[in-house]
């Protein structure tokens, strides 16, 4: 049996409560596979804050470096809960949850994040555009992850001449920074349907500039991919109003932060969304798209698919294991074919679950597989 070690982190909010399921789902494909899966639960983000009083502490990293794949939950407390109960909104950077999420990221050192934005044909009422818009959606978006303006050179706050307060975050992005995430992105468009859109603000920015350049200078490799470029105000546009015409999407990190977020709403929840973070080597991150949520955590409502779905980009760009991955996602498919819902993609004539009662489902449907093939 082949042996994976998984560095589990549920982290904050619903991490706790999407994460578990994801776990199932991974032990479950996994011994079907007759893989051998190993689980280590490492704290990061508030939970690590509370504990040892770092948001992600060096024994986090380490094993994590050390793992297979990492599948993480979620950090930090987001807006409503920053307003009203500033627990840590007035720490300083380096020990706010979210900080965790960068300086893993960076020390994992994966530069590619894959955001797949898909349209199940059993969840085309969930949408928030026109059904007949959102059908048939396949798109992935290839998100720059640790360079351009997150990880800005300068930075920080001070005083100009006119004693005004200025804070300030420079973007750049080098040659060889562009190179790396636009090879990885021509790949996959190669291996999807062979089109890729850049997106950037070329007509203002000089890192996009550059960008932009090198992107047309390497679409040169490619000859049977087609490449066009967008800025990033057009293509927010073109995702509501003709999203079947996008397949691979490249952009750097900032304008990949609010695309995804806005590509969220095809699907109809960001309840859906999976992503991988991945490096030349070593193990990449896993983890749903949505953040912690507090507001709904501990009332086992909310949609642990995006969990489950990243728990199949685990098994797919992390480990290999396609058919692992495969049987993930058809257990996905099988549990929507049987009507369950959780309650950010109810809709008429389905059965209202948690995130628990989901996940039981799930390896239901997982299991049932077995008998099938
Ligand atoms: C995301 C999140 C993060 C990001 C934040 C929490 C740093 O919004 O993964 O989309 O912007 O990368
Ligand atoms: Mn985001």
């Amino acid at each position: 049996n082949k042996r994976y070690t998984i560095a589990v982190l549920p982290g904050d909010g619903v991490g706790n409560e999407v994460i578990p399921v994801a776990v199932d789902a991974l032990r479950l494909a996994g011994s079907l596979e007759g893989l051998d899966l190993r689980f280590e639960e490492l704290p990061i983000g508030g939970a690590a804050l509370e504990l040892v009083g770092v948001p992600l502490p060096e024994e986090t990293l380490r094993k994590a470096k050390q793992s297979d794949a990492v599948l993480l939950g979620a950090v930090g407390w987001h807006v409503l809960i920053i307003v009203y109960l500033p627990k840590w909104d007035n720490s300083p950077k380096h020990l706010k949850p979210i900080t965790a999420l960068l300086q893993l990221r960076a020390g994992l050192e994966v530069f590619s994040n894959l955001r797949p934005i898909t349209v199940f044909p059993q969840l085309v009422d969930s949408t928030y555009l026109r059904k007949d818009t959102a059908e048939g959606v396949d798109i992935m978006i290839i998100r720059e992850l640790t360079g351009g303006i997150y990880n800005a050179h300068p930075r920080g706050f001070t005083t100009n001449e006119q004693g005004d307060e200025v804070g300030f975050c420079t973007e750049s992005y080098s040659a060889s920074e562009v190179d790396h995430i636009a090879r990885v992105a021509f790949d996959i468009a190669k291996q999807r349907r062979s089109k890729l859109c850049s997106v950037d603000k070329a007509t203002i920015l000089e890192g996009s500039m550059l960008w932009r350049k090198r992107v047309t200078a390497m679409g040169l490799e490619y000859p049977e991919v087609e490449v066009s470029h967008l800025l990033i105000d057009t293509a927010a546009m073109d995702l509501v109003r003709y999203p079947r015409q996008f397949d691979t999407i490249l952009t750097g990190v900032m304008f990949g932060d609010i695309l995804s977020d806005l590509a969220a709403m095809i699907p109809g929840s960001v309840g859906l969304l999976p992503s991988a973070a991945l490096g030349d080597s070593g193990p990449g991150i896993f983890e749903p798209v949505h953040g912690s949520a507090p507001k709904h955590y501990g009332k086992d409502t909310v949609n642990p698919l995006a969990a489950v779905l990243s728990a199949a980009m685990l098994f797919r760009y992390g480990l290999k294991e396609e058919n692992a991955a495969q049987r993930i996602e058809k257990a996905v498919s099988d549990v929507l074919d049987r009507g369950f819902r959780t309650r950010d993609i109810l809709t008429p004539g389905t059965t209202l679950v948690g995130c628990k009662r989901m996940g039981e489902e799930i390896l239901r449907s997982l299991d049932a597989r077995v008998s099938v093939s």
